[in-house]
């Protein structure tokens, strides 16, 4: 209420400080405007008098002069000033003014000049105008007039009386419309905020949910339930935590993690080092979008540096990360959280061309994926991988400067170089390198010309971790073919000169724990059933299976998809019932083996729709394009199905997503079995993409499986998912890295 009364006084003050000063101004403009009227008036009228009563030798016919007479030329009176003792009036009501004019027509006559001025008297404005007659041989005369100017004020004062009611209604007015649109707009919300403030202090996320925003509120909204979801879950973890500190299990949260790392490093930093980086910045429209790009290593890393905190280096690869950094070429990231600083490194076009595109991505993918794609090895791209990588180490030894053992994780295929580098700069650093991608026999990698390079520059690192002991052991044994190196195979490791390099096995895997799996729904809605998601591309049927890939020429898309055409026609009863999404990220898009993989995955969706289709169904959804993690977890949750059918692959981590996305342990996992994946996740059904029938079967199979089977295949995955989680691998890769004597 007390705003509402200030407000009111407030707006009629305003409003009314606003009319008092216009209104002054119209009255000045106004009674300038009748003054000059009325002293025009006057002056013609005099003009007149003269005509009619002063002779050419300006002699005063004064007898002719008569009240009607001067009343008709327009005056109220006249005098006729002869000398000061000799003042005629000539008119009524003079008399009673001569008395104020007298100095004034001496002071006229003295300056030989007629002029006329305001004089109040007697409670009357009027105006006097005294013309001065010079007649030859005696003293200056003058004649008087006087025109009534009360009329003047009247004028005014009504011009001021209707302002003043005008701009008092005005001002009623706005403040009536002023104090609803207030109640409405932003009384009413704020008070709604208020409810979501007190609602999110006790963590209570169905009350917010309750309350539809208010359109224009949306954006405080999502923070304030943002919060209230954040107080929620720091409520869980402070349970979790005494749970488990009574408990002593040995489950992994990012927390854990945290406390672990604190341990590990004591005040040491940690620098990760990758190409693709965690964040991207991209134009989209006026406004710049941030997105997390489709990357196995980026969906592994990322919970861990945010856990942990630190830095970590990579190629800014978005249109406008350049904009987003400081002049350190740093970012605080995720945005709005600032767990952590992302330090963006710019490569030019023949870097990212001959380094990433070439080096990386036509010569050592396809030389580590056995997926029939021959690696290309040109020198020039082998030149510009050695620059990236020195300019990548020394990057890293600039962060680390001053720095004491520090540790730094380096990521993948893209820097083999990176670990001898730093170490033969900074012999107490600790280095690890992950190899997300496989490690093939020694045969298949003995055809890279610079194998020898390649090799000794990752045995620079002190820990070498791939995702399997498979692709541990062919590394090993490549080693030993290729170099001068003792191998120790009883403890995995490497002896160069006086270094050694261990190389062991960590599964890598995805942030999900054990809150995930007794909190299931989190605060979010239920889970869509697959008719409701088809319903929305325009497609009736009741069963859905989903794919996540990049388009990749490794992930056997091309496959995948026959084994759906070929489960269509052993299986028509599935015509109309059974559809397929397939998200597929666009990637490399520069390369010709992989703008031909888009093209023909979306000719061989094409081609099996055409044959298929019925009216309102079709096999295949084909959704290319960037998707988000919230983006795709509708399609995870609510399909009855996921095929994973890789040709080769690390261990391919939608596949475990998929997983953990089943809160009510349905759906089936079909996996291929070259995925390192399917070493872990026994309750898959495990297929050789290859063999299409054996894929196509595995699509009835996982369609018909009796609902208690799912749940038991699934519970099971999702618990060891949750105890081999990717906290674990971080914490097993950081004390691995600890363990290590420099
Ligand atoms: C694989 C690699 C990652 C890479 C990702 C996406 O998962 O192991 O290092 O980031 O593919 O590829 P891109 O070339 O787009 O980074």
């Amino acid at each position: 209420m007390r705003i509402n009364v200030s407000l009111i006084v407030a707006i009629i003050v305003a409003v009314g400080g606003v009319a008092f000063i216009f209104t002054a101004f119209q009255i000045s403009a106004e009674r300038d405007k009748l003054n000059k009227e009325l002293e025009a008036k006057t002056i013609r009228a005099s003009d007149h008098f003269f005509n009619e009563f002063v002779t050419k030798n300006d002699s005063i016919l004064i007898d002719e002069i008569t009240d009607s007479a001067v009343q008709t030329i327009g005056f109220d009176g006249v005098a006729v000033y002869l000398n000061n003792d000799s003042i005629i009036q000539v008119s009524e009501p003079t008399g009673e003014y001569l008395a104020h004019s007298k100095d004034y027509i001496r002071q006229a006559i003295a300056s030989d000049s007629s002029m006329g001025k305001y004089l109040k008297a007697d409670g009357k404005s009027f105006y006097q105008y005294i013309r001065v007659l010079g007649k030859k041989d005696s003293p200056h005369s003058a004649v008087v007039f006087y025109s009534d100017s009360g009329y003047i004020n009247n004028i005014l004062n009504d011009i001021w009386l209707r302002s003043f009611l005008r701009w008092f209604l005005q001002a009623m007015l706005i403040s009536a419309m002023t104090l609803l649109i207030i109640r409405r707009s932003i009384l009413k919300p704020i008070n709604k905020v208020v409810e979501w403030v007190k609602a999110a202090r006790f963590g209570n996320v169905e009350k917010i949910k309750a309350k539809p925003p208010t359109e224009f509120l949306q954006p405080l909204y999502k923070e304030i339930s943002g919060i209230a979801q954040e107080i929620q879950e720091a409520k869980a973890i402070a349970q979790e935590e005494a749970r488990l500190r009574t408990t002593a299990e040995a489950v992994w949260t990012p927390e854990r993690l945290s406390e672990e790392m604190k341990q590990i490093l004591e005040d040491k930093t940690m620098v990760v080092v990758s190409n693709r980086e965690p964040y991207m910045h991209v134009k989209s429209g006026n406004e710049i979008e941030c997105i997390v790009p489709a990357s196995g290593m980026v969906t592994a890393m990322e919970p861990i540096v945010k856990a942990c905190g630190g830095l970590w280096i990579a190629s800014g690869s978005g249109d406008a990360d350049k904009e987003m950094v400081d002049e350190n070429d740093k970012v605080q990231v995720p945005p709005y959280e600032n767990k952590y600083t992302l330090r963006r490194i710019w490569l030019t076009k023949e870097q990212e061309h001959h380094y990433y595109y070439g080096f990386s991505n036509e010569g050592l993918w396809p030389l580590c994926h056995i997926a029939h794609t021959r690696p290309v090895f040109r020198k020039i791209d082998w030149d510009y991988y050695k620059e990236v990588n020195e300019m990548y180490a020394k990057a890293v030894i600039k962060e680390i400067k001053d720095k004491d053992e520090p540790f730094v994780l380096v990521q993948d295929y893209h820097f083999a170089l990176v670990p001898k580098l730093i170490k033969e700069a900074r012999s107490d650093a600790r280095v690890a390198l992950f190899w997300h991608i496989p490690w093939p026999n020694p045969e298949s990698f003995g055809i890279c010309p610079w194998k020898k390079e390649i090799l000794t520059g990752l045995l620079g690192a002190d820990l070498l971790g791939f995702h399997t002991q498979y692709h541990c052991n062919n590394f090993l044994e490549t080693v030993n073919h290729t170099l001068e190196s003792r191998v120790i195979w009883e403890n995995f490791s490497v002896k160069i000169a006086n270094h050694f390099t261990l190389v062991k096995p960590f599964p890598i895997s995805i942030a999900f724990t054990s809150r995930d799996i007794e909190n299931p729904s989190n605060g979010k809605d239920v889970v869509n059933t697959p008719a409701d998601i088809l319903k929305k591309h325009g497609i009736n049927a009741q069963y859905m299976g989903i794919g996540v890939d990049r388009i990749d020429y490794t992930k056997g898309l091309l496959e995948k998809f026959l084994a759906i055409e070929r489960f269509i026609e052993k299986n028509p009863d599935y015509v109309g019932k059974f559809t397929f999404v397939q998200i597929g990220a666009p990637s490399r898009s520069l390369l010709k083996t992989y703008s031909d993989t888009i093209s023909a995955v979306e000719q061989e969706a094409n081609r099996i729709n055409f044959k298929l289709k019925v009216k309102g169904w079709q096999p295949i959804l084909f959704l290319k394009g960037h998707h988000s993690h919230e983006q795709i977890q509708p399609y995870y949750e609510s399909a009855n199905l996921c095929m994973v059918t890789s040709l080769h692959d690390g261990m391919n981590l939608v596949a475990k997503e998929y997983v953990a996305s089943k809160k009510n342990n349905d759906g089936v996992l079909i996996l291929s079995q070259f995925a390192g994946a399917s070493q872990e996740l026994h309750g898959a059904l495990i297929i050789n993409p290859y063999d299409i029938e054996e894929s196509s079967d595995a699509i009835l199979t996982a369609l018909e499986m009796p609902e208690d089977l799912q749940q038991q295949k699934m519970k099971m995955m999702r618990r060891l998912i949750v105890k081999h989680n990717v906290y674990s691998w971080g914490a097993n890769i950081l004390r691995t890295m600890a363990s290590i004597e420099n």
